[in-house]
């Protein structure tokens, strides 16, 4: 069976994560890029020498330019600026608009038929960005934000209930912002949704906490923001693909119609398999949530006027 490739753009804190958990899961060999000489290949060489301890044997590079990128299967694009304190995901939006459409033409180049993971913020702006300059199918350019959200949701459901966190499904929808959308009735603790077990008040403090979770990463680091959950949550998802698991996770999706949204990348629950987005699943939503999803989508829709994408 030919080896999987994974190009990993950017080699800061998410993207040299994601590297280590792409190997760790034994999925791929891995090419990590980044415009810092060294960095990529020091951070390639010494997750390479990892390996005869942890047990992987696979090729792992590291290179500022795109040339070994070639032919990859799926592309994790983490480069650009994170937050700092007091900024917005948004207030990234015109630095990262650059980067993420420049590195997205340079991938096109060498991997013409690979899917991509898009994680550099604002997420759903960026994806869009990488959707209208790769031209790539809309099935093949996704958003990493909602397995994130979902797990943080799901880490508070379970530390305030005191039970085990794989008891727990969370979905989050909507953008990747403070008006992203919780969504409690579809929240369940082994298959009991959270509305029956919690009371408003609780629930309403976890959701708000899971809109804040990134905010309150970035100010307990002050250099920087998560990215442990998001390295794995963007592996998660490659790793669907990769396995042709047909798993539905919340991510960033291009629609057009669904959910009444049109030409716009917001997050929904999708199917993940090896052609990347297989469906994109309609919940019904009530009155509220679907408010909602449309305040979030027309947040994200102000950012992509911006950039015009
Ligand atoms: P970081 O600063 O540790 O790493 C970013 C890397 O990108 C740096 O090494 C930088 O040199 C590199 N870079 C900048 N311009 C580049 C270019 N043109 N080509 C290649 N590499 C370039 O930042 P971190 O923590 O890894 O976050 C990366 C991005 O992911 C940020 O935009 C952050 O906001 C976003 N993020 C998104 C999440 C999500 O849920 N979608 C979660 C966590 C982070
Ligand atoms: C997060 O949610 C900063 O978007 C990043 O942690």
């Amino acid at each position: 069976m030919k080896r999987k490739k994974v190009t990993v753009v950017g080699s800061g804190n998410v993207g040299a994560t994601a590297a280590q958990r792409i190997v760790d899961k034994d999925l791929a060999d891995v090419v990590l890029i980044d415009i810092i000489e060294g960095v990529p290949q020091g951070k390639a060489l010494d997750l390479l020498q990892s390996g005869p301890v942890e047990g992987y044997d696979f090729s792992i590079t590291g290179a500022n330019d795109y040339q070994d990128t070639a032919d990859s299967d799926a592309v994790i694009i983490t480069a650009g600026l994170p937050r700092k304190p007091g900024m917005s995901r948004d207030d990234l939006l015109m630095k990262n608009y650059e980067i993420v459409k420049s590195v997205t033409e340079q991938i096109v180049q060498y991997s013409p038929n690979s899917i991509l993971i898009v994680v550099s913020n604002p997420l759903d702006a960026m994806v869009q960005t990488a959707l209208k300059v790769s031209g790539f199918p809309k099935n093949r350019v996704i958003g990493m934000a909602g397995v994130l959200d979902s797990a943080r949701f799901c880490t508070f459901i379970a530390m305030e209930l005191n039970v085990s966190v794989e008891n727990i499904h969370a979905f989050v929808l909507g953008g990747h912002g403070d008006t992203m959308v919780p969504l409690p009735r579809y929240s369940t603790v082994s298959g009991i949704p959270i509305t029956e077990l919690l009371p408003k008040e609780k629930i309403d403090a976890l959701v708000k906490r899971t809109a804040n979770g990134g905010a309150e990463i970035v100010s307990l680091l002050k250099t920087g923001s998560a990215y442990y959950a998001p390295s794995a949550a963007s592996v998660e998802m490659l790793e669907a693909i990769f396995k042709d698991k047909k798993k539905i996770l919340p991510c960033a999706a291009y629609l057009e119609g669904e959910y009444g949204i049109h030409g716009l990348y917001v997050g929904v629950p999708v199917k993940l398999g090896k052609n990347g987005i297989e469906d994109i699943i309609q919940i019904k939503l009530t009155p509220e949530e679907d408010a909602a999803l449309k305040k979030s989508a027309a947040a994200v829709k102000e950012l992509v006027d911006i950039i015009r994408v």
